[in-house]
């Protein structure tokens, strides 16, 4: 199984890439990950949708090819960061290649409430973009005090990574099911 990653934060030590990395190794048996270098790419422009430069062909190819796509997002003003919206607006026109593609939302923050205001906004706007979107009841990753959980590059707080363990199992068999389907 393929899974790109989607990290709504380009800062150097973001804690939302540090858990995407932990994700990454820590169910390797279970799937592959890729990280989608969203930083790259230009901001969404309508005029250019039908033609985009190599850079946007790519990620959307990307995404077109995965299996599932998880984002983790930060909060930035109680709401998801400018980069990751217009990331997902590249997706959203034309050939729409998230439409239908199974999608885990998490997210990290430094305060306490571990972007709640931002993966609410991000719910809505995967809704409006047809994503096929994990369903929230039990498997919502909200991931506050982010400074005391993460050691090294890496989400070591063992509840959280417990929690983690039960709703990436649920994920994966949501996107087999959707695969059968
Ligand atoms: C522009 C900006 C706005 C922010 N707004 C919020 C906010 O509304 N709620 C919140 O919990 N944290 C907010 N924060 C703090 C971020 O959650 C924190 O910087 C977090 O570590 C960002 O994710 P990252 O570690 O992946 O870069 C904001 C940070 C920035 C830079």
């Amino acid at each position: 199984m393929k899974v790109v990653a989607i990290v709504g934060s380009l800062r150097k030590d973001s804690f939302n890439m540090q858990l995407v990395k932990t994700v990454e190794k820590r169910y390797s048996h279970l799937f592959e990950v890729e990280i989608a270098d969203i930083g790259s790419l230009p901001f969404f422009n309508e005029d250019e949708e039908k033609a985009p430069s190599a850079v946007v062909q790519n990620y959307k190819k990307m995404i077109a090819e995965a299996d599932a796509v998880l984002i983790s997002t930060p909060e930035f003003n109680w709401s998801i960061s400018g980069v990751l919206k217009s990331a997902l607006e590249w997706l959203s026109r034309v050939d729409k290649v998230i439409a239908g593609k199974p999608v885990l939302p998490m997210g990290v923050s430094q305060g306490a409430l571990g972007t709640v205001r931002a993966q609410l906004h991000l719910r809505q706007v995967l809704s409006s973009i047809q994503a096929n979107t994990m369903p929230p009841a039990g498997n919502e990753i909200f991931i506050g005090s982010a400074g005391q959980k993460f050691k090294d590059g890496e989400l070591t707080d063992e509840a959280t990574l417990k929690f983690l363990d039960l709703v990436v199992d649920k994920f994966v068999a949501f996107v087999n099911e959707q695969e059968i389907k």
